[in-house]
Parts: structure tokens; C-alpha cells; sequence
């Protein structure tokens, strides 16, 4: 994590894009908001958008912007992102949820510097840094052709991975100590701490939300303990103590059935649920796969 942020601060002051990857909920826009104020745009407007959240078209009018009467409910003029942001920061949040055509013109804008808005023929310039963000793994993407290769090269100039939280377990308690003070000052309730059994319970489970899930569940047990000066064990979610959420890779305690099963229901998850492809993914048979999907209840029959 430190050479993450070094790396972070020194790509701060070179214009260049940076991609950030990660799981959900790391801190990968908390690190984008931290290179744009150490850039030499801190002045300007940083602007985060969020490319999972949109359809195709509309994604697109928010990026570049439309003129008045590009489309049906366009009765006036609008500046896109891009514009908006000029002398600032873009980041575009889960940039692997764009779809292929606005990939395409958003390649165009990189390149040519400048911006067409949605029915018009003329061109803005554009002044923008643009940082990216994404939990999906964009090399694969590629490899499978939902996402241009052209593009990422573009985006990856310099690229960012964060470790989940798991794997800074030291980062742990800071962070939860953190989010405690600021849930005692949220709820003016009197200051108050983590009990030592509550302790070892953050530190033993995995933490699959990262950042995020520690975040609430510090917000939770700040209500929960109702002014009390001490957050006992019934005050955390019950899935941080049962420990649910282990990850397969480190817990010693699974069995290889389970990891087995988990690997293949992650596997399964990125082919979108298709078999053959899953199976060559898994490198075995497909019948092979359809066997154990069976005997693991994950199909029917
Ligand atoms: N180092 C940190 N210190 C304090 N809060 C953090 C830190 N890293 C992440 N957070 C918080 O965790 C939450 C998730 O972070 P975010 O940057 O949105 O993650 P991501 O973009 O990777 O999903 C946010 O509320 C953020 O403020
Ligand atoms: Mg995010």
C-alpha cells in the first residue's frame, strides 16, 4: 500500500492517465481524489463519473455533452463531462462497464484532444487528466473482446493495482479506529473505543468489502453500542463474527471441496454463467464440469 501511494504522489505531477485497479471498495477513488490534489490541477474541478451507472446513450450525452435537438427530450444545448472538467480531472469510474460503441468515441476524444457533442459538427478542445478506475480485470476483457485493446493501452499509461484489505491486514485497526471517532462525532454520542475481544474479531475475519464494509460496520457498531464507552462483540455484524467471508486463498481451514467449489462458482461467474467456456477456463471437460456442478448442488439433476 505505501508503494502504491509513493507511486500515486509521483504520478500526481505528470499529466499522464493512471489506471486504478482493485477490488470494490479499497479506496481506489479515495486514491484518484489524492493524485488530483497533488496535481498541478488541484484547482480545478475533479469530477468523478460513474460508467456503470448509465445506458449506452446516455453515457454518452454525459461524456461529451449534446445539442439541442440531438435527440428526442434534447430541448437545449448541454456540456458534457469532458468540458466541464477542463483544467481538471476525470475519472472514470468502472471503466470497464463502457460499452464498446462509446469506447470507441471516447478513443477518438483521447487522441484528437477534443470533444464533438451528440448531433453537432463542431469541436471543443478539451484540457483534461483522465484517471480510470475498475475491479474487473481489463486484460482479460480484451482477450475476450468486450473491452478495445486500443483504449486500454491508452488508459494504462501508468497503472495502479490496490491490495484488498485482506492482504494489509496491519491496516486494519487504524482504519477501524479511524471510523469509530468519526461515528462518535456523527452521533455526538461521548467518545468511545473497540473492546479488546471486538479487536481480534477485525482482525481475524477477511474482509471481502474491503475498505468500505469496514467503514459500516464501525458506523453500525458506533449506533448499536448506544453511548456505551466500549463496542462489545454484539455490537459488530454477525458475518464478522461467524467469519464469514473467509478468503479461499489464505484460510487453512477450508476444505479443497470448498475452495474447489468456491474457484468454480467464481470461474463460472466471470464466463457469465457459460458451461463450455468455464470448463476451458477450469481446464477440464466439460462433462467433467457438468459432473461436478452436480455433485456440488449447484444444478439441479
Ligand atoms: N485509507 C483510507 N482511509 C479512510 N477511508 C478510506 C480509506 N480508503 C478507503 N476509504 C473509504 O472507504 C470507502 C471506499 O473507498 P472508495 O475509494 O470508494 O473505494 P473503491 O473506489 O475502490 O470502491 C470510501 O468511503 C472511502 O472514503
Ligand atoms: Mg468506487
Amino acid at each position: 500500500m505505501r508503494a502504491v501511494l509513493a507511486l500515486a504522489e509521483r504520478v500526481a505531477l505528470v499529466d499522464s492517465p493512471v489506471l486504478l485497479t482493485g477490488e470494490s471498495g479499497v479506496g481506489k477513488e479515495r486514491i484518484t481524489r489524492l493524485i488530483h490534489a497533488h496535481s498541478r490541477r488541484a484547482r480545478g474541478p475533479f469530477i468523478p463519473v460513474n460508467c456503470g451507472a448509465l445506458p449506452e446513450s446516455l453515457l454518452e450525452s454525459e461524456l461529451f455533452g449534446h445539442v439541442k435537438g440531438a435527440f428526442t427530450g434534447a430541448d437545449k444545448d448541454h456540456k458534457g463531462l469532458f468540458e466541464a472538467a477542463a483544467d481538471g480531472t476525470l475519472l472514470l469510474d468502472e471503466v470497464g462497464e463502457i460499452p464498446l460503441g462509446v469506447q470507441v468515441k471516447l478513443l477518438r476524444v483521447l487522441q484528437d484532444r477534443e470533444v464533438r457533442r451528440v448531433g453537432s459538427t463542431e469541436t471543443h478542445a478539451v484540457n483534461v487528466r483522465l484517471l480510470a478506475a475498475t475491479n474487473r480485470d481489463l486484460e482479460q476483457m480484451v482477450q475476450e473482446r468486450s473491452f478495445r485493446k486500443d483504449l486500454f493501452y491508452r488508459l494504462k499509461v501508468v497503472s495502479l493495482e490496490v491490495p484488498p484489505l485482506r492482504r494489509r491486514r496491519e491496516d486494519i485497526l487504524p482504519l477501524a479506529h479511524q471510523f469509530v471517532r468519526r461515528g462518535c462525532a456523527t452521533y455526538h454520542c461521548g467518545p468511545c473505543s473497540l473492546s479488546a475481544a471486538a479487536l481480534d474479531k477485525l482482525l481475524a475475519y477477511n474482509w471481502p468489502g474491503n475498505v468500505r464494509e469496514l467503514e459500516h460496520a464501525m458506523e453500525r457498531a458506533v449506533v448499536l453500542a448506544e453511548g456505551k464507552p466500549k463496542i462489545e462483540l454484539t455490537d459488530l455484524p454477525p458475518e464478522v463474527l461467524q467469519g464469514n467471508g473467509a478468503a479461499a486463498e489464505d484460510d487453512a481451514s477450508l476444505t479443497l471441496a470448498d475452495v474447489e467449489r468456491r474457484h468454480i462458482l467464481r470461474v463460472l461467474e466471470r464466463c457469465g454463467g457459460r458451461r463450455k467456456e468455464t470448463a476451458r477456463a477450469l481446464g477440464i471437460a466439460s462433462n467433467t464440469l457438468w459432473r461436478k456442478l452436480r455433485e456440488y448442488g449447484l444444478i439441479q439433476g
